[in-house]
């Protein structure tokens, strides 16, 4: 069972660390820090790498139960805080300008954190151990019968989301090397 909302605190602390510092380099450079440029490019690797991170690890944990690494529990909560962390620093790697393609794949970062909540939501409505196996618990029969229906119906949407939200970044990422970076 994911219990309480540690993660949540723990990212909002981060990205108000992570807020400080941008405040003070745009006091220092009285600009905005453009992505392309060393500090906005930090950020949007960084931020990326969290974000594939979210993407890959706890699936791959999820699909292997008989390994022992982690309770299930503090993986999913690790996944929703680099699922919240990275694509802050992807929102602050964007200098504000969301043209083309960027554009796009900025929108699908924040469709897929919004997607987050509502899934997160729903899950922790379902009792589970702390491996996340659903156990008997205070919902009736009905509403847990609805609430893993929502969750099915959840996992419908959220996950292809995240395979075009990568697609398109990757594509960003090859193309803003490609044009802003190297034939600079
Ligand atoms: C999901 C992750 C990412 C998102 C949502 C994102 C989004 C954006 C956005 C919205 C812009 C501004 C586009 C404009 O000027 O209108 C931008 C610029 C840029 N991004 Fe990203 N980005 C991501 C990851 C990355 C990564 C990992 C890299 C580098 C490896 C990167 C390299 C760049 C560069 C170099 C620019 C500047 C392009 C220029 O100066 O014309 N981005 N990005
Ligand atoms: C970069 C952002 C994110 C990406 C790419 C992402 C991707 C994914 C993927 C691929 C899964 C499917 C895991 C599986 O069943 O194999 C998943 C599940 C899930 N994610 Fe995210 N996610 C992101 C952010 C978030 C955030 C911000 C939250 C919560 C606030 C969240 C909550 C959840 C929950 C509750 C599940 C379901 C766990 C389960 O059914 O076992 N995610 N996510």
């Amino acid at each position: 069972m994911l219990r309480g909302s540690r993660e949540l605190w723990l990212a909002f602390v981060f990205a108000i660390v992570i807020t400080g510092i941008y405040g003070f380099v745009l006091f220092l450079t009285r600009k905005v820090p453009p992505a392309g440029e060393l500090f906005g490019h930090s950020l949007g690797i960084l931020g990326f790498i969290l974000m594939l991170m979210t993407e890959t690890l706890y699936s791959l944990r999820k699909r292997t139960r008989s390994a022992r690494w982690g309770k299930m529990s503090s993986w999913l909560q690790f996944h929703i805080f680099t699922g919240l962390v990275g694509p802050y620093m992807v929102l602050l790697h964007t200098s504000w300008k969301f043209n083309g393609l960027a554009g796009v794949t900025t929108l699908f970062t924040v469709v897929i954190v919004v997607s987050g909540f509502i899934g997160r939501y729903i899950y922790t409505r379902i009792p589970r151990t702390l491996d996340g196996l659903e156990i008997e618990g205070t919902l009736s029969e009905a509403a847990l019968r609805q609430a893993r229906r929502l969750m099915a119906l959840w996992h419908t949407v959220h996950i292809p989301i995240g395979m075009a939200l990568f697609i398109s970044a990757f594509v960003h990422i090859g193309a803003a090397l490609y044009y802003a970076t190297f034939l600079r």
